[in-house]
């Protein structure tokens, strides 16, 4: 089947629906998501968003914290431009319905989190994501030109290597006309003719064994994009979040907020030794690859499995207002957080690299543009501050938006596409193969390209890859596309752009810490 749309938008979360919604007035838009539509990071956000919005606060502040935290690798004039933007958009989102929790005064009520100077983080308790999520979608549901599919999962660009032309990585004019894309319940796949794809497929955690992220999260839109030849950038820096719930087995990991450390939440060894002193002035409020390397090398020293992090410093009504889930969470597997310590681990959680994108949201290829955790913008440089990533999306999908406007009268389909051919495929019968091979990726990753790395680990991560990378192309290219086997694929391509970051980064800088480059830095 074809189908012709003016926007193909892959991708339901912040930086997806919130581009679907602007561009709705200018042309028909159908938007994927490859599970229901309200899954993905966006979903579970807790922290909340962060924006300047009140008198004590600055643009600058904002803007030299975020610079800070990227550690020199930061675009100016992108976290120039994003900070001035977060008021707007913020009250667009207040506009839409969103609930920011206020204090009894009338003002926001404020979270402060690590690299943060001040209290800017405007949160719906500890349930911002899903606040967020809920009244974006209800917009985009009641909207007459957009069209929501729901377990529609995006295959591969297509670009004009489907029309037979040579197209390589240094071919500078790459065009997008779509997307083929796997109907799950109908088993067919279907090709996506657009004038204008937005990708906004989120985060690629799940590359890791222990990840914060839903299992939607696996590097999709980055490894389309490499796979079409586009620009890929900063993979390397794989933010992993200090303080996940040690729960072992539970996957996703669960987040236990960085607004619990802003609220006086404090670090300690199975000891008792609150260690936070040791490595940074500003202890649990230092930036998160600080405070992540350092419960590692506490973990390395005691051979412990975790951490502990005591809340004895909230008051209870803190922590039951402001943590309803988070305190809900722990109750529900014998913790009681109000009287005791909570055990906690770093977890894989935020991608700072991925598809290289302008100040438009524009990628290096035509007609395509990108948003959200999937794209690289400059904001983040070699480290995220808390709390920049939903402002991030919103303010690019903004832009986006306002750019794609411009253009979409001026462009018309391309016909001449193929339609998607899986003639002599096999229908793959060792599923079991799939769930192995990805559980070997996630095992190497976490061993070998973790927070502390070195030269060794790096190489040894690469060859062991390369040895599933074999397999599964082999198994790809004579079976019929499973959701599955096309998300390991890409989740292997993804690791595999992280690791040859990482050995081509010969510093140690923001997130990426190989014990090899100390003498570089
Ligand atoms: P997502 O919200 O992850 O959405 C991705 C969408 O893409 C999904 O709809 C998915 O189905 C779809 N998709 C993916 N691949 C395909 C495909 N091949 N075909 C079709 N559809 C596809 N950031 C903050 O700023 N503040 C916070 O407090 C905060 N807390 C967080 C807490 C947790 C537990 C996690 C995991 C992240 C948190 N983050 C936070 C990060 C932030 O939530 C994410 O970076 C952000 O929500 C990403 O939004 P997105 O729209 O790019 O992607
Ligand atoms: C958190 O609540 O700690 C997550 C915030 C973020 O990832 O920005």
């Amino acid at each position: 089947m074809k189908k012709h749309v003016d926007f193909l938008v892959i991708g339901t979360g912040i930086a997806g629906l919130s581009f679907a919604l602007k561009v709705a007035a200018k042309g028909r838009v159908c938007i994927l998501s490859k599970a229901s539509a309200d899954e993905g990071s966006t979903l579970y956000a807790q922290g909340g968003i962060a924006a300047v919005m009140n008198a004590l606060d600055t643009y600058d502040k904002h803007i030299q914290d975020t610079l800070v935290a990227g550690d020199g690798l930061c675009d100016e004039e992108v976290v120039r431009f994003t900070i001035e933007e977060s008021t707007r958009r913020i009250e667009e989102l207040i506009g839409w319905g969103a609930q920011f929790d206020r204090k009894t005064t009338g003002e926001f009520d404020l979270a402060r989190e690590g690299g943060h100077s001040e209290y800017r983080v405007l949160h719906h308790k500890d349930q911002t994501g899903a606040e967020i999520e809920r009244i974006l979608l209800k917009e985009v549901k009641n909207h007459p030109n957009i069209e929501l599919l729901e377990h529609h999962f995006a295959l591969d660009l297509i670009t004009q290597h489907h029309l037979g032309a040579e197209v390589n990585r240094r071919t500078p004019d790459i065009a997008c006309f779509g997307a083929y894309v796997l109907d799950e319940k109908a088993n067919r796949i279907d090709t996506y003719l657009a004038k204008l794809t937005m990708l906004a497929t989120g985060g690629n955690g799940n590359v890791y064994a222990t990840t914060t992220n839903p299992v939607v999260a696996t590097g999709d839109g980055v490894a389309m994009v490499y796979r079409a030849k586009g620009k890929v950038a900063n993979m390397e820096f794989i933010q992993f979040h200090p303080t996940s719930l040690y729960n072992p087995m539970e996957k996703p990991s669960f987040l236990i907020s960085e607004a619990v450390r802003g609220a006086g939440g404090r670090l300690c060894t199975l000891k008792g030794d609150y260690f936070m002193s040791r490595y940074d002035r500003r202890l649990e409020l230092a930036p998160r690859d600080v405070v992540a390397r350092a419960i590692d090398s506490e973990m390395k020293l005691t051979g412990d499995d975790h951490v502990y992090l005591d809340c004895s410093g909230i008051s209870k009504t803190e922590i039951l207002g402001h943590f309803p889930t988070i305190y809900a969470k722990c109750l529900s597997i014998g913790i009681d957080i109000t009287k005791e310590l909570l055990p906690v681990v770093p977890a894989a959680h935020y991608s700072c690299g991925g598809i290289v994108v302008d100040e438009h949201a524009r990628t290096s290829i035509r007609h395509l543009y990108a948003s959200g955790e999937c794209s690289c913008t400059g904001l983040h440089g070699a480290n995220r501050l808390a709390s920049n990533s939903l402002l991030e999306a919103l303010v690019f999908s903004h832009r986006a938006a306002e750019d794609a406007k411009t253009q979409v009268d001026a462009l018309s389909y391309c016909n001449d596409i193929p339609e998607w051919n899986d003639e002599g495929m096999v229908l793959n019968e060792e599923m079991i193969l799939i769930t192995q091979s990805l559980r070997e990726v996630q095992s190497i990753m976490s061993s070998y390209v973790g927070i502390v790395r070195s030269n060794l680990r790096l190489q040894r991560a690469l060859d062991r890859l390369a040895i599933i990378y074999r397999e599964t192309e082999e198994l790809y290219n004579r079976s019929v596309h499973s959701l599955k086997l096309a998300e390991l694929r890409n989740l292997i391509k993804v690791g595999y752009l992280i690791i040859k970051m990482a050995m081509a980064r010969k510093e140690n800088r923001g997130l990426h810490y190989n014990i090899d480059n100390i003498v570089n830095k």
